[in-house]
């Protein structure tokens, strides 16, 4: 059975003082809450062992944000997967739009990525979507399959720990949300695509969350829809309040 997610991301927000007070009020909160999803923080590298340290990891799972492709050694400011596990940490994103777009970052990287994630036992959110331009093309179906055929190179037991988030560029932080019709339609699409590689089992367990402008306001429709199941928060996810708004769209 697939789980259902939801998981911040705080992006470069936060100083350390803020993100632990910050941390601390989500899992409060949690304590008290009714909702039926999993919970998680992907946190700025500098915070994931004092969030950890605040955090009850029954209730509030905790990941970063990247990781290097490498194992370790003579790269200068990147954190390894074994790094981030070190901490605590349970997740990791891999291939935020963010990272693809400014950073550059390749399908071959993010497979090696992922890769090292796994090997350090830690759960890739693995990001997809397709920019606005692709959208208005018609073109967008055949991006995003093309992103998440990058990790087709895994052995089915490795897929099978991955969770997909599909963003569409052009709703993330601008306040356009895709419809949760256009949200349904990709995701069936994405897990169509898994299914054809990795058979309708591994296809139905996978949880694909939805990321753009996801606000309490309309968590509850995206998330009604079959194939979504759960949302990758950015700028909702910097209140604990709204956060929590969107944690309880699943009741
Ligand atoms: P947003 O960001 O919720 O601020 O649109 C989502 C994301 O980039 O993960």
């Amino acid at each position: 059975m697939r789980k259902n997610i939801v998981a911040g991301n705080w992006k470069m927000n936060t100083t350390l003082e803020e993100g632990v007070e910050l941390a601390s009020n989500i899992n409060e909160a949690l304590k008290a809450s009714k909702h039926n999803c999993d919970v998680v923080v992907c946190v700025p590298a500098t915070h994931l062992v004092s969030v950890n340290g605040v955090i009850d990891r029954e209730l509030l799972g905790l990941g970063a944000e990247n990781c290097s492709e490498h194992d370790k050694g003579a790269y200068t400011g990147e954190i390894s997967a074994a790094m981030v596990a070190s901490t605590g940490a349970g997740y990791c994103i891999i291939g935020h739009s963010e990272r693809r777009q400014y950073f550059g970052e390749t399908n071959e990287q993010l497979l090696a990525k992922t890769r090292q994630a796994l090997a350090n036992g830690l759960t890739p959110i693995f990001c997809v979507g397709e920019v606005l331009e692709q959208r208005e093309d018609g073109s967008f179906n055949q991006v995003v399959r093309s992103q998440i055929e990058a990790l087709f190179a895994l052995d089915p037991a490795d897929f099978a720990k991955v969770i997909v988030a599909y963003e569409p560029v052009w709703a993330i932080g601008t306040g356009k949300t895709a419809t949760a019709e256009q949200a349904q339609d990709m995701h069936a699409n994405i897990r169509a695509a898994i299914e054809e590689k990795y058979g309708k089992e591994i296809a139905g367990d996978t949880s694909i969350l939805y990321g753009g402008s996801c606000k309490p306001t309309n968590a509850r429709e995206l998330f009604s829809k079959p194939d979504v199941d759960g949302g990758l928060i950015g700028g909702a996810a910097l209140k604990a309040d709204s956060f929590m708004g969107i944690v309880e769209a699943f009741d």
